[in-house]
């Protein structure tokens, strides 16, 4: 058991890397406990909730919602949570951003944890403290900074992980790579997606990586106010061409990272950019999209990053190396 703790400016957060889920009983106490999962991660692992008091929760985006907090509270006042009750959410990113919510809301706020099961959130979702719920179109409107006060990484989890979900978490893997990790972008080029579903130490390795990485950056900005921008790398055109085009949210940021990369080269001569594109590949991802221009600027005419007519755009100095440049839209508009 690798136990490390992090520091944040008002909390701490202890992780549990190759921790094995049967370790949970050893960090909380199991009858004053509540597991918060979904439907798809509790019928293949039922038999890890057993002797534990569950809450399973409809799967998907499109029941990160007040509606499902609500029943979750209902859920938990029948089951006479209170004060002292620690909640943990085991799941994808859509579960990690519930549980934290409604831990920071219920009787005011009560002790959290996650376990995360997809790549995503194991890697991303589940790390920095941001947790909440969606407002009809609007993702992640309504919510609260908060860190949870453990993670637990169980790798027995991604045994059922559907295959565009482990596309949807090495996106980001990529991601954190080309912003700031040169090593371990070259250790992505030299394998591929299935040498990482097979080869498990090679997969807790990176992972750990990656979770500690985002770490890293969180720690140095928590609230955002620019190293932890770079995290948007590959998301401005991501999430304009997310919305519209039915495509994952991997897929929707490898095709803004290929456009970021693109545009790193146009502006600055960024001389990498055939590797970012190689290395999405790998992991099939794609790297190009059929879109119409006008919309999808006028999508990031209403991103929350514009300020006036230019856009904080994150591109790549180097590999391993991102920075965030303003960007007019209509320069914007000429390169795409
Ligand atoms: N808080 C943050 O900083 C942060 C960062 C990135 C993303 N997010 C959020 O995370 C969400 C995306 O995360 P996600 O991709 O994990 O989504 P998700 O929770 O919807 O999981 C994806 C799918 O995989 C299934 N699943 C998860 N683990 C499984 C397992 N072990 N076996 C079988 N099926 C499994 C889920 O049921 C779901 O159908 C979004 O809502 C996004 O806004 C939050
Ligand atoms: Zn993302």
């Amino acid at each position: 058991m690798q136990k490390k703790t992090f520091r944040f400016s008002n909390a701490s957060v202890d992780f549990y890397f190759a921790g094995g889920f049967a370790y949970l009983k050893k960090i909380v106490d199991q009858k004053n406990s509540v597991l918060i999962t979904d439907d798809n991660v509790f019928l293949h692992h039922q038999k890890r909730f057993k002797n534990w008091n569950s809450i399973v929760l409809k799967p998907g985006e499109e029941f990160k919602i007040q509606a499902t907090v609500d029943s979750d509270v209902a859920q938990m006042i029948a089951m006479e949570a209170d004060r002292t009750t620690t909640l943990i959410g085991v799941g994808g990113g859509v579960i990690t951003d519930l549980t934290g919510y409604i831990a920071s809301v219920y009787m005011r706020g009560v002790r959290f944890g996650f376990v995360p099961t997809s790549l995503l959130a194991m890697v991303d979702a589940s790390i920095g403290g941001k947790n909440g719920i969606d407002v009809g179109n609007y993702k992640n409107m309504v919510g609260i900074i908060r860190q949870p006060a453990f993670i637990l990484h169980d790798l027995i989890f991604l045994q059922s992980l559907p295959e565009n979900e482990w596309r949807n978490g090495f996106a980001e893997i990529i991601k954190h790579a080309a912003i700031k990790d040169a090593r371990m972008f070259t250790e992505l080029e030299q394998n591929n997606l299935s040498f990482y579903q097979r080869k498990r130490t090679e997969a807790c390795s990176l992972i750990r990586r990656n979770a500690l990485l985002k770490t890293k950056v969180v720690q140095q900005d928590e609230f955002e106010s620019g190293e932890r921008k770079l995290l948007n790398f590959g998301h401005t055109l991501g999430h304009a061409l997310e919305n519209q085009y039915e495509l994952s949210h991997g897929e929707a940021i490898s095709i803004g990272m290929t456009y970021a990369a693109m545009l790193s080269k146009r502006l600055n001569g960024f001389k990498q950019s055939e590797r970012v594109i190689q290395v999405l590949e790998k992991y099939n991802l794609p790297t190009f999209v059929e879109f119409d221009k006008e919309k999808v600027i006028g999508v990031l005419k209403m991103d929350k990053k514009k300020v006036k007519d230019s856009i904080h755009f994150i591109l790549l100095q180097k590999i391993g190396k991102a920075f965030i440049q303003k960007i007019s839209i209509d320069q914007l508009y000429q390169s795409l």
